[in-house]
């Protein structure tokens, strides 16, 4: 759950019908704008219905007026964040918590970042300990043979992690797929396309383009795009859970339909895949 300006009420009725969905498994982010506070506001009364992912390292209080700030793995900044995210939340713990923006090995092991998971493990502050991860770093945190699950981006347009995400699942982690309707980006109106500041459009565009040159559409049989992209991330064998952002309950109930169609047949998966290749 990215942060989107939300009023309250709209973000508790969509948060709401997340779990109404039958949805089980709920990421946020000390990063994430009001997006803790809206889940501790709305959801704290119905905390046993849903496992809670959030992310450590990051910025903890008060960001400020668009200011970015750095990331900070030190025993520290990961038990503040933690607590934070406790409060925020009005929860007792966190089923997973994920090293936000993928460190590389040596951060983690200078900082002695991941003792200070274990010790807040030990606290029962947190169930699991998790990674976000991407390549190149992710192929160390694998290696390091310490998290229980990894959050890492694939989608039908973008398939880099593709191999790592096999990796994860063999090596007896779970996996949490994130970014699998690549923002919408297929299904997305030219108009809302070109009103993107630059390097956005260009990424989307990018996207665009690699549908229409796979010839996608060909295999929809009458599907729409983002249903074909979620059900096209969910075929992936590694793939353990996904999580889509959506701000639009009309979004929520699509994606739960799509996903409840299960993985894409067989023949259709690998069509899709040797034309995207
Ligand atoms: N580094 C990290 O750890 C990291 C980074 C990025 C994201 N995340 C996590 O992953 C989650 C998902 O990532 P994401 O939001 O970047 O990618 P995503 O789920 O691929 O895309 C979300 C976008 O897709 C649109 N969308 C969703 N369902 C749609 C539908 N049925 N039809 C048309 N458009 C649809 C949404 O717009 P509408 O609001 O209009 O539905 C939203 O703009 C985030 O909420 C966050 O929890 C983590």
């Amino acid at each position: 759950m990215m942060g989107r300006d939300l009023d309250p009420g709209t973000a508790g009725k969509l948060l709401n019908a997340v779990l109404d969905a039958g949805i089980n498994f709920i990421d946020t982010s000390p990063d994430y704008g009001a997006s803790e506070e809206s889940i501790g506001q709305h959801l704290s009364g119905r905390r046993r219905e849903f496992f809670l992912a959030s992310k450590c390292g990051c910025p903890v209080g008060d960001a400020g007026e668009g200011a970015r700030r750095e990331h900070i793995f030190t025993r520290q900044n990961v038990r503040a964040g933690v607590e934070q995210s406790l409060r925020r939340m009005k929860t007792d713990h966190l089923d997973i918590v994920q090293f936000h923006a993928s460190p590389p090995r040596s951060v983690l092991e200078e900082n002695e970042a991941v003792e200070e998971l274990k010790d807040l493990r030990r606290e029962g502050k947190i169930r699991f300990l998790g990674m976000s991860g991407t390549l190149p770093n992710l192929t160390d945190h694998i290696a390091m043979g310490v998290f229980d699950a990894f959050q890492i981006p694939y989608s039908a347009l973008e398939r880099e992690h593709d191999g790592a995400i096999s990796e994860a699942a063999a090596a007896g982690a779970g996996t949490i797929i994130r970014g699998g309707v690549a923002r919408g980006t297929p299904d997305a109106p030219e108009e809302r396309l070109s009103r993107l500041p630059e390097p956005f459009r260009q990424m989307y565009q990018q996207r665009r383009n690699r549908w229409e040159e796979a010839k996608l559409d060909d295999l929809l049989d009458g599907a729409s795009r983002t249903e074909f992209m979620l059900r096209f991330t969910i075929t992936h064998p590694g793939m353990h859970t996904t999580i889509v952002g959506s701000a639009n309950p009309a979004h929520l109930a699509d994606n739960v339909a799509a996903a409840a169609k299960g993985p894409l047949p067989h023949d259709v998966y690998e069509e899709a895949k040797t034309r995207l290749t």
